[in-house]
């Protein structure tokens, strides 16, 4: 019964798989693309930007400028990154209502699509020109990742993003969404 169970189980999985890297340049990801994330003609709405620090965590010398941009960053832009005023929210949740700047809290360890520690920014579109111009000027040779946020997660990291620096190979299979507007859970 239960063999049996798991017979159909994998089944559909291998269906779903096989009709998914049908459809997909991205086949190593683990959800569904939604059509109208992939219609050129009409892309789906860019509600917000982060903004992603990537560094070697075994790198002294690394590690220091990372946290010394983080603290100009953050001072110039007048982010609180204190206890409480760091966003509140999933690190993938595009949040149209979030009309400031905000911090992330700094990863140490690989977490998610990134392969190595990092920190991110929320950056509100308003916000966008500003701050990219200023943090490009300003990375010290540290590798830097400006994405989009519109809930096609997928196309927003790999395909309508930017790097300063040198591209890191992002862990696709970590995705959890990947349709306009999608919030994805954590
Ligand atoms: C892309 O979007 C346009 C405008 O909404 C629509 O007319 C067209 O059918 C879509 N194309 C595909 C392949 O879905
Ligand atoms: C808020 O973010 C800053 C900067 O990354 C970090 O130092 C601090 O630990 C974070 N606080 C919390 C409560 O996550």
């Amino acid at each position: 019964m239960i063999a049996a169970r798991l017979a159909v189980l994998a089944t559909v999985a291998l269906a779903a798989l096989v009709a998914f890297g049908a459809c997909g340049t991205d086949a190593q990801t683990q959800v569904p693309i939604d059509p109208q994330c992939v219609n050129s003609s009409h892309p789906p709405h860019l509600v917000s930007y982060h903004i992603h620090i990537l560094f070697n965590a075994n790198n002294q010398d690394e590690v220091s400028r990372a946290m010394v941009l983080q603290h100009e960053f953050a001072s110039h832009f007048k982010v609180p990154i204190g206890k409480k005023e760091n966003c509140s929210f999933a690190a993938g949740d595009p949040r149209p209502e979030q009309k400031s700047i905000c911090a992330y809290p700094t990863s140490w360890l690989p977490d998610g699509p990134f392969p190595t520690a990092q920190y991110s920014f929320f950056v509100p579109r308003s916000f966008y020109g500003e701050t990219v111009q200023w943090i490009m000027q300003r990375r010290d040779g540290l590798d830097l990742l400006v994405h989009p946020n519109s809930g096609c997660e997928i196309q927003d990291h790999l395909h309508w993003s930017m790097w300063g620096g040198t591209p890191w190979e992002l862990n696709v299979a970590a995705f959890h969404c990947d349709s306009p507007g999608c919030i994805p859970p954590n």
